[in-house]
């Protein structure tokens, strides 16, 4: 099962508290009391902040709690200031949210079933709420969460409170996790992993091209570099318009200057909301959504981030 919603909504912040260093969590509430969406675990919302600037976070607050949606936020004073804005918000503030999605599509395990959760930074609140549903289930559960430090540690009582099941590994205190010997322990078990690009990269080389990896990026990093450095045209297909997209613009920006829309949320090849389908041309995939197994099966492409291979793509619009 899964949810996707796009429609916007003001929300009220009605609680903002220090869960670790540079993190708040954030509470948020329909203004009139009314109950918010249904979501599943591994959902999330776009906060839609200042200057247009759009953040997701995922939710980190129990899908049976319809009244309040909790996210937690990592400020980065080094970014465009998405982080910074929402990290800003204090109690009484309004702030407008699309969602929830469901990028993960968690599934419930059976009771006694196994499964591997692991986390790393503030990749850990998607998965705050699979753990609880695992835990509900009675299923066979174990989280790894890597973190710097101590004091970088979120909802570390909720954590210690599971036992033995979470093996938290501190990097600035030399406990590094050691993810090839995690995959192995896991056998057959759905592997379930939010985290950072490189640690996310370090998981897909230790399973492989692996069903039972369910990943998602919490940041995008820096964008691998371009294949191509020159300009590319890029065909309308309803209407035959050639666009040139100069190196320094994305796919996306280009549509929209000439009116041609396309839906986007992140801009930043994270979300998926602006996936396109590619008629013709050679893509240079540049998102953190698609798979390799999805880059090589489907004709798509995140026009915010991906760009063209070759001199002329034509896409789907
Ligand atoms: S707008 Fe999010 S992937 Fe393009």
């Amino acid at each position: 099962m899964s949810f996707f919603s796009d429609i916007e909504r003001e929300l009220v912040v009605t609680a903002r508290t220090p869960v670790a260093e540079s993190v708040v969590a954030l509470e948020l509430r329909a203004p009139n009391g009314r109950p918010l969406p249904a979501w599943i675990p591994g959902a999330h919302i776009d906060l839609v902040l200042a200057d247009g600037l759009v953040r997701q976070y995922s939710l980190c607050s129990s899908p049976d709690d319809r009244d309040a949606w909790r996210v937690a936020v990592l400020r980065d004073d080094d970014g465009r200031g998405g982080s910074v804005a929402a990290h800003d918000l204090r109690a009484g503030d309004r702030v407008r949210a699309r969602g929830p999605r469901s990028g993960f599509g968690f599934e419930t395990p059976r009771a006694r079933e196994r499964v591997c959760f692991i986390a790393g930074g503030i990749g850990i609140t998607p998965i705050l709420p699979m753990v609880r549903a695992a835990e509900a289930a009675g299923a066979d559960w174990t989280l790894d969460y890597s973190v710097r430090t101590r004091a970088a540690l979120p909802f570390a009582d909720e954590l210690a409170a599971r036992g033995d099941r979470v093996r938290i590994h501190v990097s600035g205190e030399g406990g590094r996790a050691d993810l090839s010997q995690i995959v192995v322990d896991a056998g057959d078990a759905p592997v379930w992993a939010c985290g950072p690009e490189r640690m996310l990269g370090a998981l897909r080389e230790a399973t492989g091209p692996d069903a039972r990896l369910h990943v998602e990026p919490f940041t995008t990093g820096n964008l691998p570099s371009a294949v191509r450095r020159e300009p590319f045209d890029v065909e309308v297909m309803s209407s035959g318009q050639v666009l040139t997209v100069p190196a320094d613009r994305s796919v996306l920006d280009v549509l929209e200057d000439n009116d041609v829309f396309v839906l986007s949320s992140c801009r930043e090849g994270t979300c998926g909301t602006c996936e396109t389908v590619v008629v013709d041309g050679e893509v240079d995939h540049r998102d953190r959504v698609l798979s390799e197994a999805e880059r090589a099966s489907s004709p798509v492409m995140m026009v915010c981030v991906s760009r063209a291979a070759c001199p002329r793509i034509v896409l789907d619009l």
